[in-house]
């Protein structure tokens, strides 16, 4: 049994100007997670903050919704994508699961899926999703729609699920989303408020599903929960570190997995 990995993860900087401002990680920590919202509209400066921040150490992103903001969402992946390979960080968008410095990690953006507290016969949506993310592809150029967003939770939500269900590969197993799973996240004054359906979705069950930590951000205050057995934790900095238990050298101690834990042989 060695040394248990520490993680450190944060979120949420929405820095306005290019900043030369880095949190200082612990000199003991293996791994950084970024889970979102660092600059807005810029998928690619947003990685490279995460590699300056990571200095050395693997490091993984989730882009958030801000990230989106002003683009089209699916350039931006790949805009993302190319940065991420460049940069030598691992961009999590619902590819299964990805081994990153001895630990699994498997996640995305996720959105909503818009239903949370939502009466059905009440929607308090319109026709536009109120994001500013474009939407574009052959003959298609327009704003995003809910049902876009409805989709692109799908997609992740999906792959997540797909992923607990596989056996464990001997390693710790991590989720990273930048929104939230569940309404537990949300601070209480709102979890039974229409507008939670902005900021998570049920996906309670997931949490059951055997991971060790799921990380989000998205919302601006600190989490630190335990739910359906999977340590839970949103870490944000929040605008002008609006967020006043924002800690920059927060560190996780992942649980060695069991000895004894099936290998599964990776195709
Ligand atoms: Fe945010
Ligand atoms: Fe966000």
């Amino acid at each position: 049994m060695g040394e248990p990995l520490k993680l450190t993860p944060m979120s949420d900087l929405h820095f306005g100007a290019p900043t030369a401002w880095r949190p200082r990680l612990r000199a003991d920590v293996d791994l950084l997670v970024v889970a979102g919202d660092v600059y807005e509209g810029d998928i690619v400066r947003s990685i490279a903050w995460t590699a300056e921040v990571a200095d050395g150490r693997p490091s993984v992103f989730v882009p958030g919704n801000h990230e989106f903001w002003g683009r089209a969402l699916e350039a931006e992946l790949d805009r993302g994508r190319e940065a991420a390979a460049s940069l030598g960080v691992s961009m999590l968008d619902g590819q299964g699961w990805v081994e990153v410095g001895g630990v699994d990690f498997v996640g995305g953006t996720l959105w909503t899926d818009l239903s949370l507290n939502v009466v059905a016969d009440r929607p308090i949506f319109g026709r536009q999703l109120g994001e500013p993310v474009d939407v574009r592809g052959a003959g298609i150029d327009r704003r995003a729609k809910p049902g876009d967003a409805v989709r692109w939770h799908r997609r992740i939500a999906g792959a997540i699920e797909t992923a607990l269900a596989e056996a464990p590969r001997g390693r710790p197993r991590v989720v990273v989303t930048h929104h939230a799973p569940t309404a537990l996240s949300l601070l209480e004054r709102y979890r039974r408020d229409p507008s939670a359906a902005f900021a998570a979705s049920a996906l309670d069950r997931l949490l059951a599903g055997g991971a060790d930590v799921w990380i989000h951000g998205h919302v601006h205050h600190s989490v630190d929960l335990v739910v359906g057995g999977t340590r839970l934790v949103c870490n944000p900095f929040g605008y002008d570190g609006a967020n006043p238990d924002f800690t920059e050298d927060l560190v996780l101690e992942l649980p060695d997995p069991p000895q004894d834990a099936p290998v599964a042989s990776v195709p």
